[in-house]
């Protein structure tokens, strides 16, 4: 027999999730890239008339003249710096990766969308990240937009968006950035090898590289240098562009 499951839809900011701990076996989540899209802004279109049409149905959702922003987690620079705009975006998505964390059971599973084609769009990513605890296991490029679409037009839009798959589960202690370079040269040679044999070129090749260098220092609760400066985003995206630059070459001058 067929059994029909009607879903709950909730409204509430990501960063604020009205359910306990250890709840959900798995989240799915497609946040906000950086700064690509002002999603409230194009939604005040809409939501004008969506709440002359239906908002006596659903008078909470439609109680402001216009869409909320306060909790919106773009990197806005219209009324804050550039510094400032990328602080509180990491922030913020910090504060919703460790929402998930905390909802998944143990040894739940969490995959979370990102394209960005700025290192400063994948730095916040990863810095939030490392700090949420989850641990990241694997990702994974997928051709998710079309070629016609308006974003695309006059502009290098990627293809492709990376899938980062998390566990809620122990991470590996301290991670030291001399093996886990090591560890990163060994992991990309093989991965972009695959990556470019299945057709990802141009800027999807740099962003997945991204994507699999996450598979490695993402197991780690910290990685620290020699004299206990700790690595952040910023130094390990360094070193993954180097390996991707020297791949590149070599993949392209072979032929
Ligand atoms: C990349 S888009 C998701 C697009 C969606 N997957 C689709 O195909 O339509 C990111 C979404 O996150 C929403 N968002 C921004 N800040 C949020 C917050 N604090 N809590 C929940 N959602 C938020 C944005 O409004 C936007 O709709």
């Amino acid at each position: 027999m067929n059994v029909i499951r009607i879903p709950n839809v909730f409204q509430a900011s990501a960063t604020e999730l009205p359910f306990p701990d250890n709840y959900f076996d798995a989240v799915f989540t497609d946040p906000p890239y950086y700064d690509n899209v002002p999603y409230s802004y194009l939604s005040d279109f809409f939501y004008v008339w969506l709440k002359r049409a239906i908002g006596d149905l659903y008078p909470e959702l439609f109680s402001t003249p216009l869409t909320p922003k306060s909790k919106e987690i773009v990197a806005y620079t219209n009324n804050r710096s550039w510094e400032e705009a990328k602080e509180y975006f990491e922030e913020m998505l910090k504060k919703s990766f460790q929402e998930i964390n905390r909802i998944l059971k143990p040894n739940g599973i969490a995959v979370i969308v990102y394209a960005h084609k700025t290192t400063s769009g994948w730095e916040t990513l990863i810095n939030s990240l490392l700090d949420s605890g989850l641990v990241i296991t694997a990702s994974w490029p997928i051709n998710t937009e079309m070629k016609a679409r308006l974003r695309a037009k006059e502009s290098a839009a990627l293809a492709s968006s990376i899938y980062i798959v998390c566990r809620k589960m122990e991470r590996q202690p301290t991670g030291w950035f001399n093996e886990v370079k090591e560890e990163l040269k060994k992991h990309l040679n093989k991965k972009l090898d695959r990556l470019w044999k299945e057709g990802i070129s141009g800027a999807d090749f740099f962003i997945s590289a991204i994507g699999s260098a996450i598979e490695v220092f993402g197991k780690y609760e910290k990685v620290m240098d020699y004299e206990g400066n700790v690595i952040r985003a910023d130094k390990l995206l360094e070193y993954v562009r180097e390996l991707v630059t020297e791949k590149f070459e070599s993949i392209a001058f072979s032929k």
